[in-house]
């Protein structure tokens, strides 16, 4: 099984529309030091190809919606994100791709760690040797 959670967030709705508020502590598993967001991608396309060292990630399609791809090395599941008020929590060392972007998908994700090139991993092979190397300790 390919670890990852699916967050409902608290909408605070009323007659006017719908409302989520993500306050450090409280909505969520870690603070948040930044936050990132992709539009405009046509639907084809495969963004991510690449896992984390250290870096947790929480993933809410804010608009429209789109697929994740998720492999921790030797499976791969597909969760697809289509509502404002739910976060896919993702930690380290799990491969992601996704696709299939719908034209008004925008997708905000909320990260533990400020941008650092050094904990990508961008090639697949080095991936999985990693993670056979990690679980070897
Ligand atoms: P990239 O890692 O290719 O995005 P994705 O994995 O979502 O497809 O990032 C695109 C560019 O943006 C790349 O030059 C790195 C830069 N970038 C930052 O400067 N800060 C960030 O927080 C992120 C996520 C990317």
């Amino acid at each position: 099984m390919v670890k990852y959670d699916l967050i409902d967030f608290k909408i605070r709705g009323d007659a006017r529309g719908s409302l989520v508020a993500l306050e450090k502590g409280t909505e969520f598993p870690f603070d948040i030091k930044r936050v990132y967001y992709i539009w405009g991608t046509n639907k084809n396309v495969i963004r991510g190809r690449h896992a984390h060292r250290n870096l947790e990630q929480v993933i809410v399609c804010v608009s429209g919606s789109c697929d994740f791809i998720l492999d921790n090395g030797h499976e791969r599941t597909t969760v697809h994100l289509d509502k404002p008020y739910q976060g896919l929590y993702i930690k380290s060392n799990i491969w992601r791709e996704f696709t299939n972007f719908s034209p008004d998908c925008v997708v905000m994700v909320l990260a533990s760690e400020h941008y650092d090139e050094a904990d990508y991993i961008r090639d697949y092979q080095t991936f999985l040797s990693e993670i056979s190397e990690n679980k070897g300790v």
